[in-house]
C-alpha cells in the first residue's frame, strides 16, 4: 500500500454549534464526511484510507464506511487536529511511502485535487498543498482594530486540503511538534518550520470547509451545480 489518506474527522466543531457536529451533519442526501471521503475512494492513486473521528462517532463511522473496502481503519481522534492526524498515521501501514491528508470537513474536494498534490511532490519536495491566490486583499491587524500592514496579495495564498506528505517527513515532523507542544493549524506548517519544502498547487476555490452552519447551504449549491454539470456532459 504505498499511497494513504487520512481523513481527520475528529473535531468537536465548536463554530458549527449544533450537537453532533459537522461531520455527520446531512448534506445533499449523505453525511459531510461521506462526501469528503468519496473522491478520495474514487481515486485510483489512493491505495487506502484511515478516517479519524471522535471516539463517540466511531461505530456510527464503522457503519457508514462499512461498504467501503478501501478503508483501512476508523480510529478515535485527539485533542487537536494534529494529535488526531497522528493517531491516523499509527493506523497507516508501515508499506506507505506517502500520505495524504484530507479534511473531513471538506465536502467538495476532487480526485483531480488529490492527484495534484500526489503529482507535486517529486523530488526535494517534502509536502504538497492545495489552494489559490487571495481574492480578497488581506491586512494585518491588530487586537484594537486598528491595520498594521496590508499583505502583498500577489503571494498570499488561501491554503486547503488535501495535502500530500511524504510519511517519514510527516511522522518527524509530528513527534518533534508533540515533544515540543508546538500545534500549528496544518500539517504543513510544522514541515515548513522544520526546514522543509512544501509545495502549492493551484485547486478549487470550490473546495470550501463546512465551519458555520450557513456553510452547508454554498456546499449543497457547489455539488447541486457540480451534479449538474456531470448530468450535461454525460448526456451531451
Ligand atoms: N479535526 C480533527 N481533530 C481535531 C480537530 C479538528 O480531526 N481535534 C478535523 C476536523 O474534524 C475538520 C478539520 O480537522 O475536518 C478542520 O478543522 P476545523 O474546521 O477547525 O474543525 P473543528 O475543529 O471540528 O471545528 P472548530 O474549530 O469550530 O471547533
Ligand atoms: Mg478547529
Amino acid at each position: 500500500m504505498r499511497v494513504v489518506a487520512i481523513i481527520a474527522a475528529a473535531g468537536s466543531g465548536e463554530r458549527f454549534g449544533r450537537p453532533g457536529g459537522k461531520q455527520l451533519a446531512t448534506l445533499a442526501g449523505a453525511t459531510v464526511v461521506e462526501h469528503a471521503a468519496r473522491p478520495i475512494l474514487a481515486c485510483g492513486r489512493v491505495d487506502g484510507v484511515v478516517v479519524v473521528t471522535r471516539e463517540e462517532d466511531v461505530p456510527a463511522f464503522l457503519q457508514l464506511f462499512a461498504d467501503a473496502p478501501k478503508v483501512i481503519g476508523v480510529v478515535a481522534g485527539g485533542e487537536t487536529r494534529q494529535d488526531s492526524v497522528r493517531a491516523g498515521l499509527a493506523a497507516v501501514p508501515p508499506s506507505a511511502e506517502v500520505v495524504v491528508v484530507h479534511d473531513g470537513a471538506r465536502p467538495l474536494v476532487t480526485a483531480e485535487a488529490v492527484e495534484a498534490v500526489l503529482e507535486a511532490l517529486g523530488p526535494g519536495v517534502d509536502a504538497a498543498v492545495v489552494g489559490h491566490p487571495s481574492v480578497d486583499t488581506v491586512k494585518s491587524v491588530d487586537h484594537d482594530g486598528f491595520v498594521v500592514k496590508t499583505e502583498d496579495r500577489q503571494r498570499l495564498w488561501l491554503v486547503q486540503t488535501p495535502q500530500a506528505f511524504r510519511v517519514d517527513a510527516l511522522s518527524a515532523a509530528l513527534e518533534r511538534a508533540a515533544e515540543a507542544g508546538t500545534v500549528a493549524t496544518d500539517e504543513a506548517a510544522l514541515i515548513e518550520s522544520a526546514g522543509g519544502r512544501v509545495r502549492v498547487v493551484a485547486g478549487s476555490r470550490d473546495n470550501i470547509k463546512v465551519t458555520v452552519p450557513e456553510d452547508l447551504a454554498v456546499a449543497e449549491a457547489l455539488l447541486m451545480r457540480r451534479a449538474e454539470a456531470d448530468e450535461q456532459r454525460r448526456s451531451s
